[in-house]
C-alpha cells in the first residue's frame, strides 16, 4: 500500500524517481508525486498514474528527491491528498507509507499552534511536526517528530539547505539501495533493480541519514551497523520480458518457479523425504494463517497436511484470528505471506510470538517484516511478483507446503516415493496447461460477457474454487463466488440460470462421483458449465458445455494444475473485457493496513 522512493547522488533525480515509482506502482496507483531538491524544494503531484505524471511534469532541476505512489486511506485520490506533503514554509517535504493513528489529535494541536493544513491525509502532520522541531538538523527533527507519532510508517524527508535525505521506518517496509556515489531508497527492492542490487534493510525505529557517499543508521540517537545484502533478483525479473502484462508473464514463469522453489529446499540429487524443513518443530497441531490468495494456499495446506501427515490442522484468516479475543493455545503456526508485509499477518505473528508460539513464516521476500520477526523462515522462490493478482507466489507457496508435509508423511514409503517423483514432474505438467493457453483464452470469451460466475470444487479443490473466483473478480470485475460444490444447493441455486455459468473443478479422487451429481444438478437449472477435468476423462465432456483439460497428476497435486488453468481463464476474461489486468481498480499489492 503506497510506494515511496528517494534518490540522492550526482544525476538528475527526476527521471530516476519516476522510473522507480513506475516500478513500484503495484503498491498503489491512484495518485503520485515527486519532490526534487534544487535550490528550493519543488513538488509536482496529481491524481494520475506515474506515466501520466511523467508526461506532464515540468523539468525539476536537482540531484536529490523523493517520490510516492498512493493507495488512498485518508482522503480520496486528489492532487491535494497526493504526496509529497509539505510544512508551512514549503521547505520540508515528506513521503509516507503507513497510517498515523493519532493524526487527528496531532492535527488539532498543530493547527492551534498556527500550522495550516491543505489535505485530508494523516501524513500531513509529519512535515508540520518536523517543522516544529527543526533547528538546522533534519535527522534530529525527524526523530523528535516521530516520537509523537503513533502508528505505522516508512518515511523519507528532505529539507532545502541540507544535501541529505532522512528515512525512518516502523512497521512499514523500507530498503536503502547502495550505489556508487549515489544512494536509493524504496519501499521494495524491485523499484531499484535498474540501478543497484546492493541493499540495506532498516529495522523498526531506525533512522537513516542518506547522502550521496554515506549511509548512517541511528537507533535512539546511537549509530548502529546495518549489513549490506546482495539481491539475487535481476532487472529482467522485474520487467515484462515481451509479455503484454506482468500477470501473463508470471503465470508463464510457474514451471521455473516450481523448480526453483523445490531446488531451494533440497539439491536435485537428494531425496526430499530426508529433509525436514521444520527440524524438530514438526507439524503436530499446526495452525496456518494468511490472508487473500495466501489464505487459499493455507486451506490447501490443511488438506495436504491432514492427508499426508494425518494430524489435525486449522487454517484461519489472519485478519479474523487477530480479533478472537483469546490467547492462542496452539504452540506452532505457519504464516503464509508473499510480501511478508501484510498488516494482519504481521499482527498475527507478533501476537502468536507474544503468546509463546513458534512461528514459521513462508514468504517470498527476503528481508521483509515477516522474515525478520518470525522464529523460522521458509522462502519461496517465485522472484518478484509485480502484478497485483498473485499467481506464481501462490504456486510457490503450495510447493513449500508439499515440501513441508512430505518428510513427516505417514503414508506408505512406495506411495511417498511416487509423490516425490510426482512433485518433481510438476513443472512439466504445468507447462502442459500453459500449452493449452489458446483454448482457455477462447473459452474466456464466453465468460467476458457474464455478470456472475460460480466456481465449485470439493475437497482439496474447494480452495481452488475460492482462488479461481478471487482471481476472476479481481482482474475482470465480474462477480464471482467460489463454493464447496455440495453447498451450492443450500442457497446459491436461486441465482443459477442460463446467464450464470458455473466453473466446476473435477478431480480424480473420492470427490469425483459427488461432483458428477453436482454438475448434473447445476445443468438441470440451465447454467452453462465449464469443467476443469483431467485428460482421459470421457464422462464429464458429455455432461457439460465446455471442458478445460489438465494433465494427469496425483489428486493431491491437482490444485497446482487446476489453479494455473483458472489463472489463465481469469487473465483472458479480463483481457477480453479490456481491464487493466496488472493494476485492478481499488487494489494494491502488499496490504500494509488492517
Ligand atoms: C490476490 C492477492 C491478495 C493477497 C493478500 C495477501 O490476488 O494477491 O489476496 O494474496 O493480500 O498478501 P500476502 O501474501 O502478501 O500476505
Amino acid at each position: 500500500m503506497c510506494g515511496i522512493v528517494g534518490y540522492i547522488g550526482e544525476r538528475q533525480a527526476q527521471p530516476i524517481l519516476l522510473n522507480c515509482l513506475h516500478r513500484l506502482e503495484y503498491r498503489g496507483y491512484d495518485s503520485c508525486g515527486i519532490a526534487v531538491l534544487g535550490g528550493a524544494v519543488e513538488i509536482y503531484k496529481d491524481a494520475v498514474r506515474v506515466k501520466a505524471l511523467a508526461n506532464t511534469a515540468p523539468s525539476l532541476n536537482g540531484i536529490a528527491g523523493i517520490g510516492h505512489t498512493r493507495w488512498a486511506t485518508h482522503g480520496e485520490p486528489s492532487q491535494a491528498n497526493a504526496h509529497p506533503h509539505c510544512d508551512c514554509t514549503g521547505k520540508i517535504a515528506v513521503v509516507h507509507n503507513g497510517v498515523i493513528n493519532n493524526f487527528q489529535k496531532l492535527r488539532q494541536q498543530l493547527a492551534s499552534e498556527g500550522h495550516n493544513f491543505v489535505s485530508e491525509t494523516d501524513t500531513e502532520v509529519i512535515p508540520h511536526l518536523i517543522e516544529k522541531y527543526y533547528d538546522g538538523d533534519l535527522a534530529k527533527a525527524v526523530e523528535a517528530a516521530l516520537h509523537e507519532v503513533e502508528g505505522s510508517y516508512a518515511i523519507i524527508a528532505l529539507v532545502s539547505g541540507e544535501s541529505r535525505l532522512v528515512v525512518a521506518r516502523k512497521d512499514g517496509p523500507l530498503v536503502i539501495g547502495v550505489g556508487d556515489r549515489e544512494n536509493f531508497i524504496a519501499s521494495d527492492v524491485p523499484a531499484m533493480l535498474d540501478y543497484t542490487n546492493r541493499v540495506i534493510y532498516l529495522e523498526d525505529d531506525d533512522i537513516g541519514i542518506v547522502s550521496p557517499d554515506n549511509i548512517e543508521v541511528r537507533r535512539h540517537g546511537v549509530e548502529v551497523d546495518r549489513k549490506e545484502h546482495k539481491i539475487s533478483w535481476s532487472v529482467e525479473d522485474a520487467q515484462k520480458a515481451g509479455y503484454e502484462h506482468f500477470m501473463l508473464k508470471e503465470i508463464h514463469e510457474q514451471p521455473k518457479v516450481i523448480r526453483d522453489t523445490i531446488a531451494g529446499y533440497v539439491s536435485a540429487t537428494e531425496k526430499g523425504a530426508d529433509l525436514a524443513l521444520l527440524g524438530d518443530v514438526g507439524l503436530e497441531g499446526m495452525l496456518i494463517l494468511a490472508c487473500g490468495t495466501s489464505y487459499h494456499a493455507a486451506l490447501i495446506g490443511k488438506y495436504i497436511l491432514e492427508e499426508l501427515v494425518r494430524v489435525p490442522v486449522k487454517a484461519e484468516l489472519a485478519s479474523e484470528f487477530n480479533y478472537y479475543g483469546h490467547t492462542p493455545v496452539r504452540s506452532r503456526a505457519i504464516v503464509i505471506t508473499q510480501s511478508g508485509e501484510t498488516a494482519d499477518v504481521i499482527k498475527t505473528i507478533r501476537r502468536m510470538r507474544e503468546a509463546g508460539c513458534w512461528v514459521v513464516a513462508v514468504t517470498n521476500v527476503v528481508g521483509s517484516t515477516a522474515s525478520r520477526i518470525a522464529d523460522q523462515i521458509i522462502y519461496t522462490r517465485a522472484g518478484p511478483e509485480i502484478s497485483v493478482a498473485a499467481t506464481k507466489s501462490f504456486i510457490a507457496q503450495l510447493m513449500a507446503l508439499y515440501w513441508l508435509a512430505l518428510p513427516y508423511s505417514k503414508i506408505d514409503i512406495r506411495k511417498l516415493d511416487n509423490l516425490i517423483t510426482g512433485l518433481r514432474q510438476l513443472p512439466g505438467k504445468v507447462q502442459q496447461v500453459l500449452d493449452n493457453e489458446s483454448a482457455i483464452a477462447e473459452l474466456a470469451r464466453q465468460l467476458a460477457s457474464c455478470e456472475n460466475v460460480f466456481f465449485i470444487g470439493r475437497g482439496i479443490n474447494f480452495p481452488v474454487a475460492l482462488e479461481g473466483a478471487l482471481k476472476l473478480k479481481e482482474v475482470s470485475y465480474i462477480h464471482a463466488e467460489g463454493y464447496a460444490a455440495g453447498e451450492l444447493k443450500h442457497g446459491p441455486f436461486a441465482l443459477l440460470g442460463s446467464n450464470t455459468p458455473v466453473v466446476a473443478i473435477v478431480a480424480q479422487d473420492n470427490t469425483y462421483e459427488p461432483m458428477l451429481t453436482n454438475i448434473k444438478e447445476v445443468k438441470a437449472r440451465r447454467s452453462p458449465v465449464i469443467a476443469v477435468v483431467e485428460e482421459g476423462d470421457e464422462v464429464i465432456g458429455e455432461l457439460v458445455d465446455s471442458v478445460i483439460t489438465v494433465p494427469k497428476v496425483d489428486a493431491i497435486f491437482s490444485p497446482v494444475v487446476n489453479t494455473v488453468a483458472l489463472q489463465l481463464l481469469a487473465y483472458y476474461t479480463a483481457k477480453h473485457r479490456g481491464c487493466p489486468v496488472d493494476f485492478p481498480r481499488n487494489l494494491a499489492k502488499s496490504v500494509t493496513v488492517e
